[in-house]
């Protein structure tokens, strides 16, 4: 009801705002988002002019990186052309206290990849003649080189003495694509994870094969994607693409955890391995259809374990997600040796308990191998067993039910993860972005023990209808609703106020080269194409 009542109530503020008045809100250059924890201003504060020439980022004295770390090296050098736009013709000569960004990190750790439990916090001090970022971790160094001074469009640069104290509120904001129902470039993917970084987004969710193709390019059974993608030679990612979206994201502080899921949305592995899955019948005679993994067969476990031991050795994340959403039972029920084996077993007809029977095996498979796992619902409404450390990604939207599914995740002792609010693929006419901007993924009953097991949640941007042609439109501005919903504090939420900012931001996304689309009349100051 909570939940009825919030979405009653955004559609309410999409009607009252008036839209004009919210277009011509003047955008106050240099607005952050998301919107950090906390930002001050010393009274009787100035601004410092900052030159673009001159100005460079250095580690402090003590650091505990320093010169020579790759993902801080990188990120100076990407953020510059970033901070500074196109030119720097024109620049007053004079001298300023402003030119240096001093970048403290108080752990060691330069090589290794960001996780769940990674501090992202970060303080940014600016006052006249010092100008320090000081983080426990290079990823919350990351997180707060790009509020320096994000997007301001006018030379000489200035930036306001100020304080920022910054941290984000969930641990895990992710964003899915899904690569099977379209293929999208190598290409679209890195530019997406740039994109992400600005949002302070931070796990890809690479639902990277599904049943219209499978574009992964499998070294232990090379036929899959011979047989499954699209085209074999064009529309895969190869190994050494795979590693390269692992490193791109890596060097922005983003986790990429990729989903292969079981065992419904599987048919596009049928073809290069033969026997895994279910022929269905119709009487007595196989019909030609396969159906969800064959669930009854040893073939299937062995083929399993060696899949996922590939996939755990390729993808350094500590999580894999497995899916085990959408399970269509009707295969199942025709096939003659499944009902015996049923029978036998005492399974009966609950092919619910077929399912968790596949299911459990899998996550003792893919837990020997070192992993944790990420689940869709179903897993837990089908009620297969479970160990305790799994996460629950709650999807269905279910008559906007979905906040009780997160408090009963949460009442079983389960971790949560929401997106059934945010699939970003779903379009209407409008500020759509208001929806997405308005869920409180709190909002149920449930004791602060429930609340804490929310670790956060994800945009999805479904394949159906999107390939790299509407991708970024489609993705952006939009993913930033989601994005600063699990960033910023729970109070962050006037609807007014996150509007100027974002169109601001998207103004800043355009300058950087992203067609990121409107969110409602108005115009930047630097059009995308170079207006
Ligand atoms: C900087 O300070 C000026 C003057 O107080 C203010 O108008 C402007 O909005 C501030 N900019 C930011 C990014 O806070
Ligand atoms: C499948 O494996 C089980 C347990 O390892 C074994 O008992 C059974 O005989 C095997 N079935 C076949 C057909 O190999
Ligand atoms: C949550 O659990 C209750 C009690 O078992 C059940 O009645 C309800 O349908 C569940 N809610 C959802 C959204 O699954
Ligand atoms: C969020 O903001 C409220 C009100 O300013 C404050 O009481 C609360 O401590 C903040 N939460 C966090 C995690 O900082």
């Amino acid at each position: 009801m909570a939940a009825a009542r919030a979405l009653q109530l955004s559609l309410l503020r999409l009607l009252l705002l008036p839209p004009l008045l919210l277009a011509l809100l003047p955008s106050p250059a240099g607005a952050l988002w998301p919107q950090p924890q906390a930002q001050s201003f010393p009274p009787g504060g100035g601004r410092c002019p900052v030159l673009a020439r001159r100005f460079r980022f250095a580690v402090a004295d003590g650091s505990a990186v320093g010169p020579g770390c790759a993902v801080l090296d990188a990120a100076f050098q990407r953020y510059w052309p970033l901070l500074f736009g196109r030119t720097t013709e024109n620049e007053p000569s004079w001298e300023t206290p402003c030119t240096k960004l001093l970048v403290y990190v108080s752990t060691p750790g330069c090589d290794g990849f960001p996780s769940l439990d990674s501090s992202e916090s970060y303080k940014l001090s600016v006052s006249k003649g010092s100008m320090l970022l000081s983080a426990e971790t290079i990823w919350g160094a990351l997180r707060g080189e790009l509020h320096f001074p994000q997007g301001i469009p006018t030379l000489p640069y200035y930036i306001n003495e100020t304080e920022i104290v910054d941290f984000p509120r969930f641990p895990h904001r992710g964003l899915l694509l899904d690569t099977s129902r379209h293929y999208l470039p190598l290409k679209a993917i890195l530019e997406t994870l740039d994109v992400m970084a600005y949002n302070k987004f931070n796990v890809f969710h690479w639902h990277i094969v599904d049943d219209p193709s499978f574009p992964y390019e499998s070294s232990t059974f090379p036929e899959l994607s011979r047989q499954g993608a699209f085209n074999a030679m064009t529309h895969v990612y190869t190994a050494s693409d795979v590693r390269s979206v692992i490193e791109y994201a890596r060097l922005r502080g983003i986790r990429v955890i990729a989903e292969f899921d079981t065992p419904g949305h599987t048919l596009s592995w049928g073809p290069g391995a033969p026997g895994l899955l279910t022929p269905c019948y119709i009487g007595k005679a196989p019909s030609g259809v396969y159906g969800p993994i064959n669930p009854i067969v040893n073939s299937t476990y062995q083929f399993v374990t060696s899949f996922f031991q590939e996939v755990s050795t390729v993808f350094p994340d500590f999580f894999l997600h497995l899916g085990g959403d959408e399970v269509d039972f009707t295969c199942w029920q025709s096939n003659p040796e499944i009902r015996a084996f049923m029978a036998e077993t005492g399974l009966g007809e609950d092919y619910k308990k077929l399912e968790s029977f596949y299911i459990q095996r899998l996550l003792d498979i893919v837990s020997s191998l070192g992993k944790g796992y990420i689940v869709w619902q179903e897993v837990f409404d089908n009620d297969v067993k479970l160990r305790p450390d799994t996460i629950i990604h709650v999807w269905k939207e279910n008559n906007l039910q979905y906040l009780n599914e997160m408090a009963n995740v949460t009442r079983a002792g389960y971790r949560a993860l929401l997106s059934a609010p945010w699939y970003l693929n779903r379009i209407s006419y409008g500020q759509d972005w208001i929806e997405a901007y308005n869920v409180e993924p709190l909002n149920f009953e449930g004791s602060p023990e429930q609340k804490a097991l929310v670790i956060g949640g994800e945009a999805c941007m479904w394949g159906e209808y999107v390939d790299v042609t509407n991708l970024t439109p489609r993705l952006w501005p939009r993913g930033g609703a989601v994005a600063e919903r699990l960033w910023s504090n729970e109070t962050v939420k006037d609807v007014q106020d996150a509007y100027a900012r974002l169109a601001e931001f998207r103004c800043t996304l355009l300058g950087r080269g992203v067609q990121a689309q409107p969110l409602y009349v108005g115009y930047c100051d630097h059009e995308f194409g170079g207006v």
